[in-house]
């Protein structure tokens, strides 16, 4: 049984990742809210009041309005058939009266973006001991953002007592039973968050056998190998020093890096399948090919293990986003381990089909920390229950 079970008739602290896709001030895809509720029901089932700290995109230290999470709050509210109080800070003084004061009806209660607070992620040690004033015990049930070195994930463990959320639990209990030692294994990747994606593929050379690389970080690898990628977006602080150091080291290694020859651009006068050679000044890679795919799909059925992280293409947009619904349709009900993570990945996955995969990770740079650290990196395993 977990230990969050424990907790009982107290004030809970729990640090959730509620960092959802908002478009015109409406939630895209509520997947990532909706995978807290075991742990808020289970603490409120024992009596617990239940106070949230979660982030949402990249405010910086600042107030960012749009950024506020009223709206989560709403959302969360429908979810729990409760009304959600949400706070307009999360530390400090006032919120600390406002919390004492709260009617016993207000038991769950959804603090401030903690990313306004500036020290939150410079993991501020004074931050952490203000969150950890807001109540008796810590839940961690972030898993998506277990890898960040931030106050309300890491920091405050010092300051409070520690117990892991259900989520948590539950993706760290996934991931151990598979990510065993198997013979074929094969790294899907591409999305956004180019430098971090492109450090943890560094990183995950030893445990992959082939790196199928997409998107924005496909086209750095192409514009450091000095093919024209027109208006394409890459990550310019990637230096064709390290492209070449890397291909080395998966060539040195064993190990295949597949990049798609063929790709499909946008232009003034619509959309084109070109290959690289041809991609024209005012072209913009938009997508994969998917006779890339196809050509590659023999690789997909011989692996023992596939993890796929991050869409290929825009994948906002319907038309772009086909070579992503293609690769997922490819993995579907293989002989293979599929593990699809990421909010953007799995918000592609046609809810229908989701237990087609092994595993849908709610984590997607998290989980590639999990696997290039084996689980053992700092942020993954602790003592639960210990004093601070
Ligand atoms: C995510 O979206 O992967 C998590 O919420 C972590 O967000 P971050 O990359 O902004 O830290």
């Amino acid at each position: 049984m977990s230990k969050i079970n424990e907790i009982k008739n107290t004030r809970v602290l729990c640090r959730v990742d509620f960092n959802v896709p908002i478009i015109d001030g409406e939630i895209i895809d509520d997947n990532r809210i909706k995978a807290h509720i075991p742990t808020i029901t289970t603490l409120l089932s024992n009596n617990n009041r239940v106070v949230l700290l979660t982030h949402l995109g990249y405010p910086k230290g600042k107030i960012v309005e749009n950024l506020r999470l009223d709206i989560i709050a709403k959302r969360l509210g429908e979810l729990l058939k409760l009304n959600v109080r949400k706070l307009n800070a999360s530390y400090g003084p006032i919120v600390q009266k406002e919390l004492e004061m709260a009617d016993p009806s207000d038991s769950v209660i959804l603090l401030e973006n903690v990313r306004f607070n500036n020290g939150e992620e410079n993991n501020d040690p004074w931050l952490s001991e203000e969150y950890s004033k807001l109540a008796d015990v810590f839940v961690l049930d972030c898993f998506s953002t277990l890898h960040r070195k931030h106050a309300s994930v890491l920091g405050i463990r010092d300051y409070m007592k520690t117990y892991k959320g259900l989520l948590v639990e539950k993706e760290i209990n996934n991931l151990e039973k598979i990510f065993t030692h198997r013979n074929s294994k094969v790294l899907i990747l591409g999305g956004s968050k180019v430098s971090q994606k492109y450090k943890t593929l560094t990183e995950l050379v030893p445990y992959f056998d082939y790196f199928v690389i997409g998107g924005v970080l496909a086209n750095t690898f192409y514009k450091q190998m000095g093919f024209c990628i027109g208006k394409s977006i890459y990550c310019e602080g990637i230096s064709a020093d390290d492209i070449y150091k890397t291909i080395e080291t998966i060539k040195l290694s064993g190990k295949q890096l597949i990049l798609p020859d063929t790709v499909i651009v946008k232009h003034k006068n619509g959309y084109s399948k070109k290959s690289l050679q041809n991609i024209e000044s005012n072209d913009c890679i938009v997508d994969v090919d998917r006779y890339f795919i196809e050509r590659n799909a023999s690789i997909l059925h011989e692996a023992d293990l596939i993890v796929f992280n991050g869409p290929f293409g825009y994948y906002e947009d319907e038309f772009s986003s086909r070579g992503t619904k293609l690769i997922l349709e490819k993995l579907k009900r293989l002989k293979g381990i599929t593990i699809i993570g990421g909010g953007d990945t799995v918000s592609l996955i046609n809810k229908s089909n989701s237990d087609s995969y092994s595993l849908i990770s709610t984590g997607g740079g998290s989980l590639l920390h999990y696997l290039s650290s084996q689980g053992e990196g700092l942020n993954y395993s602790f003592q639960e229950g210990n004093e601070c």
